[in-house]
């Protein structure tokens, strides 16, 4: 019956009770011959141990084990909790310590470290303020974190990095739910290539060919015609990327959804608006702590956004316009790429005051084959990017729902019918008008978080480099 205490709950309320910790040993500083503090981290929490020898208490071998344990150890610590006079610097729980009993190594720690996890957790700031002071900092270079990114998770930083993604699909799914989605979950070995196009890691599967999914597209399609009327899916997404970007995963987690429509495409955005909106809002609400977290290491300003009214969406003829008048000429039937797409999203932020907005009705020659063009325009589509921040999280659309279209589109687009079939005559019994959207879900992390690589919110990125961890 020994009573454990949590780090972060170490307060002056517990001034002289016995307690017991466990967690990993941040750093060990010997004074003189009879003394040394540990400071002790759990989950983020620190609090310093104070050992001193002591006829009755602490031996002189218990202090020398002390000094000699290695950081990032695990270890468990029975003390008194004690109030100093001034609050302890470099602590999280600045206004205690623990005197320390008993000191047991649970899990020892090489001493070699190969990242150091203060350094790991400084911000550019902090690293140029000390190097103007003549210090030699370490910088630690992003290939080595995610090399060694156990020991990168332990910073404050991408620790809660992890905690907002976590967040991000918990309110995806409590959003969607009371909405009468339903969750599904659809292969992801897949006969052919769901999106068009070459990025697709090819597979032998028993002697056929096949391919990794490049989305859920096709098979949440047919669950619409399976009678589910909406239906969302948290899932992993394949991508053969050749290009190595900033935004771009070989690997990654898409949040999708998928709803029959009763009028127009216009319904989807409505629910994409009002999702993003309390998905913002919640983790603004919510997630405080996080978020002063990562600003602290990695500094940005909290996402500009409408909350009083329905979210910008702007056509993307209107985005054009725009882009002209600023001097920037851009095909009105082709698809605007990085560097354009940011400066729309500065335009978007002058005019309307907002970094998170919807652009539609895109050109039908740069979506996919499944996309239902616009009904009174072929050349435009009934489809939609969403922004943050200049960057695109979001693509969505109507699709076609008429087997014989569908199968005029691919064929149209290159696609070899066979690999489709069985999902192209879904449509053949009968099919409701839908649409749906998918979500990249590292991207909203890193959009809103205002990071500049995707790999900062990938737990285990996948990179056209990278396979390992
Ligand atoms: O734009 P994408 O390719 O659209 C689809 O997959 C459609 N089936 C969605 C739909 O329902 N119509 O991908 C959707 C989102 C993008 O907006 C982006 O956020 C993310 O997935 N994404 C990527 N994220 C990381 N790495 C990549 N290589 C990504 N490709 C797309």
């Amino acid at each position: 019956g020994r009573v454990w205490t949590e780090i972060k709950s170490l307060k002056e309320g517990l001034k002289d009770k016995e307690v017991l910790i466990r967690g990993r040993v941040q750093t060990i500083r010997a004074v003189g011959k009879k003394m040394a503090f540990l400071v002790m981290r759990e989950k983020g929490f620190t609090v310093q141990c104070v050992l001193q020898v002591s006829a009755d208490l602490v031996s002189e071998q218990m202090l020398k084990f002390s000094k000699n344990l290695s950081r990032e150890s695990i270890v468990d610590i029975e003390g008194i909790v004690s109030v100093p006079q001034v609050p302890i610097k470099g602590a999280s729980q600045q206004l205690v310590e623990i005197q320390v009993r008993k000191v047991y190594c649970i899990s020892k720690a090489v001493l070699n470290l190969p990242i150091n996890i203060e350094d790991a957790s400084r911000s550019e700031a902090e690293i140029e303020k000390a190097e103007q002071a003549g210090e030699q900092l370490v910088r630690v270079h992003q290939d080595t974190r995610l090399n060694y990114r156990v020991l990168d998770l332990r910073t404050p930083a991408n620790n809660s990095i992890f905690r907002i993604q976590s967040h991000v699909a918990n309110i995806f799914r409590q959003f969607l739910l009371p909405e009468g989605f339903v969750e599904i979950h659809t292969p992801k070995l897949i006969a052919g290539s769901s999106e068009g196009g070459s990025a697709v890691f090819r597979l032998d599967y028993k002697g056929q060919p096949a391919c990794l999914a490049q989305s859920p597209q096709l098979h949440k399609q047919m669950t619409i015609c399976g009678d589910f009327g909406r239906v969302f899916e948290v899932g992993h997404v394949f991508r053969a990327e050749d290009s190595f970007t900033h935004r771009h995963l070989c690997e990654f987690i898409g949040l999708d959804a998928e709803m029959e429509i009763k009028e127009n495409y216009s319904e989807v955005m409505d629910i994409v608006d009002r999702l993003f909106v309390a998905m913002f809002d919640t983790l603004n609400e919510n997630c405080k702590k996080e978020l002063e977290t990562i600003r602290s290491q990695y500094p940005f300003e909290p996402l500009k956004y409408w909350r009083d009214k329905p979210t910008l969406r702007l056509t993307f003829e209107q985005g054009v316009e725009m882009l002209k008048s600023a001097g920037v000429e851009v095909d009105p039937y082709g698809d605007l790429n990085t560097e354009v797409e940011r400066k729309l999203g500065e335009l978007v932020l002058k005019e309307y005051g907002t970094e998170f907005y919807i652009l539609h009705r895109y050109p039908q020659a740069v979506r996919p084959f499944y996309t239902m063009p616009s009904f009174d325009d072929p050349k435009y589509s009934n489809s939609f990017d969403v922004f943050i921040r200049g960057e695109e999280i979001i693509s969505g659309a109507q699709r076609i729902h008429d087997s014989n279209f569908l199968k005029e589109r691919a064929e149209a687009c290159g696609i070899d019918i066979k690999t489709i079939r069985t999902y192209i005559d879904s449509f053949q019994y009968g099919a409701p008008p839908h649409g749906g959207f998918g979500v990249g879900l590292e991207r909203v992390v890193m959009l809103f978080c205002g990071l500049n690589n995707i790999r900062k919110t990938s737990l285990f990125p996948r990179d056209p480099m990278r396979l390992d961890p």
